[in-house]
């Protein structure tokens, strides 16, 4: 399969699409990635006849969408506006408006609400024509149901404002939305439907819970698994989407066998992920920036560690991972490990030079670390110190050299006043300790059962003095208002010098693709959606700054080498190397732009729209 140069434009000019998921608007995890940053290719091949349906959160919906007004939307007349004036006719609360994204698409937002009086009714339905059961007590699947019912509503209306040869196809994403597909079958609704799935509810659980998920996988009896796990309702709801839908597609080929032996469905293509890749005019921008904010990351490691001990910074590697605390699926474990094992090759090497990793993620926390805040505080107060004796020694010898006549440069030190020398000195020995820089930046509320935790305990992997590889596990996101970084997620990922993401399931993974598309190079696996795609579509991708860890017909050891050997090639690279290879992996990112992915959603438009 090769990557495919353009795509056509227009697509189908008679039809209209409707894109329906539940993270419109409503950031939930990576689905949200996927429609947000394929709407600029999307509008480019359907303009005005696209638009975005998700259920209205007015949290959410607040800091991202803007409503046309009554009057606005009096003056409109395309058919996504007649539908929803319809619907309001009908007593229905619908809201068409702007995604503030770029390429602003039109969005339709439904509040799930306005259908809980017709819950028991709705459920009722799910069960008699579906054989879909529903528990009592479970919000989440009550607001799905509600927004599915709603959502079908909507497409019947529009369908019926649709003149043929005009025609409708509804694309829905994920379980949450496609619980409205086999009711629109059953009323033979004239859309047509496209289902993807990201990946399948059953598929994240057992690989969660059994070592050798993919050798059991063939073997799997659904329903007694489903109800295992409690997540019945959903399954079945997937599994009814994906047999109802016209087309139905997944996310890469590692989540097809999941189709196929959990849902019983062979996917009819497969719509690989990719991003909206902004280049700078500049190309050595993306290298000042990676400057910049790798300037950040040292006030963290100074705050962090230098009150304990300091190292050069100009000779530390900054390698990071992030995502969800599935410390299995998310080839945690694997990266401690391989951690562990490259702390003790540089030990023995004699060679130069750190690693400093950092974990984010997210875990229930009950506050930063006092000490960690604290000694931040500080440093900032070193700071302040330097500046003032920076300051008040330029201007004495500023004078000192106008004024001097043997023309040499006189003692700095007895330019400062005593005052600020004793500042300084009291600061520095307020801060310097002799305990070691903390592993963790915040009070878990479950320390002693947290798995990174309990590893670094066992392997003594914890921050001493001669450990070459040190540790920051971080249990919340970057994020600009955190004492901490202070950063943007992604500005915090430029600033770094790789990513590590060997993940044991992954249906596609964003973060790999992420650090790609900034310029910094990542690793991710075979067992990863993107990492697959990768090996069957990318020549020469190592040199691209992608490296692939081997897990599939690997064991965790041999996957722990494979992956010490890479990060100790990393950590041997010399810097004029390394800014070479962010070149490399930055000129290549155009790969995963959406300008040539989306032909694969295009393709299964114009697959769903030949099957009725
Ligand atoms: C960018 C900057 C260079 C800097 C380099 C550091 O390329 O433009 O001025 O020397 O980053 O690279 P390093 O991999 O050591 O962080
Ligand atoms: C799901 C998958 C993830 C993928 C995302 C977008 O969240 O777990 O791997 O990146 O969907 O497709």
């Amino acid at each position: 399969m090769q990557v495919p140069s353009s795509a056509p434009t227009p697509i189908a000019p008679d039809a209209l699409l409707v894109e329906v998921a539940w993270e419109v608007c409503n950031q939930v995890g990576g689905i949200y990635t996927v429609i947000r940053s394929k709407v600029p290719a999307t509008m480019q091949g359907w303009d005005d006849r696209y638009c975005l349906l998700g259920p209205y959160f007015s949290q959410q919906a607040q800091g991202e969408f803007e409503a046309y007004d009554d009057y606005q939307l009096s003056t409109l007349s395309d058919p996504f506006a007649i539908a929803v004036r319809r619907m309001r006719q009908l007593g229905y609360d619908v809201c068409l408006g702007v995604w503030l994204v770029t390429g602003r698409p039109r969005t339709v937002l439904i509040n799930p609400y306005q259908a809980y009086p017709q819950l028991g009714q709705i459920k009722y339905e799910l069960w008699d024509h579906h054989r879909i059961p529903t528990p009592d007590n479970d919000d989440l699947l009550h607001q799905v149901e509600a927004f599915g019912y709603l959502a079908k509503i909507f497409l019947q209306v529009l369908a019926s404002e649709v003149v043929p040869p005009q025609r409708v196809i509804a694309h829905f994403h994920e379980w949450m939305t496609g619980v409205a597909i086999p009711g629109l079958r059953r009323d033979q609704t004239p859309v047509h439907i496209v289902f993807t799935t990201h990946a399948t509810l059953l598929g994240r659980y057992l690989a969660m819970n059994d070592p050798n998920f993919y050798d059991h996988l063939m073997q799997v009896d659904w329903l007694p698994e489903a109800r295992h796990f409690n997540i019945e309702t959903a399954v079945t709801m997937e599994r009814a989407a994906a047999h109802g839908a016209h087309v139905f597609t997944t996310v890469s080929e590692l989540t097809v066998r999941e189709c196929i032996y959990l849902l019983d469905r062979i996917p009819d293509a497969v719509l690989p992920n990719g991003l909206n890749i902004e280049r700078f005019v500049a190309g050595h921008e993306f290298q000042n920036l990676h400057q910049q904010y790798k300037a950040k990351i040292h006030e963290f490691v100074m705050a962090h560690f230098f009150q304990s001990y300091s190292f050069d910074l100009d000779k530390t590697v900054y390698l990071f991972t992030s995502g969800r605390y599935e410390y299995h699926n998310k080839g945690f474990d694997l990266t401690l490990e391989a951690l562990a094992r490259l702390n003790y090759r540089l030990q023995q090497s004699g060679l130069e030079g750190n690693v400093v990793m950092f974990f984010i993620t997210k875990r229930p926390f009950t506050s930063i670390n006092p000490l960690i805040l604290q000694n931040r505080a500080i440093l900032d107060e070193v700071h302040e110190t330097c500046e003032a004796i920076e300051r008040q020694v330029g201007e004495r010898l500023f004078y000192a050299a106008a004024a001097s006549t043997d023309h040499r440069l006189p003692d700095l030190a007895s330019m400062v006043d005593d005052y600020w020398k004793l500042r300084y000195r009291r600061t520095l020995q307020s801060w310097k300790t002799n305990s070691l820089p903390s592993v963790i930046t915040h009070n878990l509320v479950d320390d002693q059962k947290d798995d990174i935790l309990n590893f670094v305990r066992q392997a003594g992997l914890i921050n001493h003095q001669h450990d070459r590889v040190k540790i920051v596990y971080h249990p919340d996101f970057v994020s600009p208002t955190s004492p901490l970084f202070g950063m943007e997620y992604g500005q915090f990922v430029r600033g770094c010098h790789l990513g590590v993401f060997p993940s044991y399931y992954e249906p596609w993974g964003y973060t790999p693709l992420e650090c790609v598309a900034r310029g910094v190079p990542a690793i991710t696996s075979d067992l990863s959606g993107f990492g697959d795609y990768v090996m069957q579509n990318v020549d020469a991708h190592e040199d691209k700054g992608i490296y692939v860890v081997q897990r599939q017909e690997k064991n965790f050891d041999e996957s722990a080498e494979e992956l010490t050997e890479m990060l100790w090639n990393f950590v041997l690279l010399t810097r004029r190397e390394r800014i070479m290879q962010r070149n490399n992996v930055e000129s290549n990112a155009e790969i995963f732009d959406w300008k040539n992915l989306r032909i694969y959603y295009d393709r299964a438009y114009m697959l769903a729209l030949e099957r009725q």
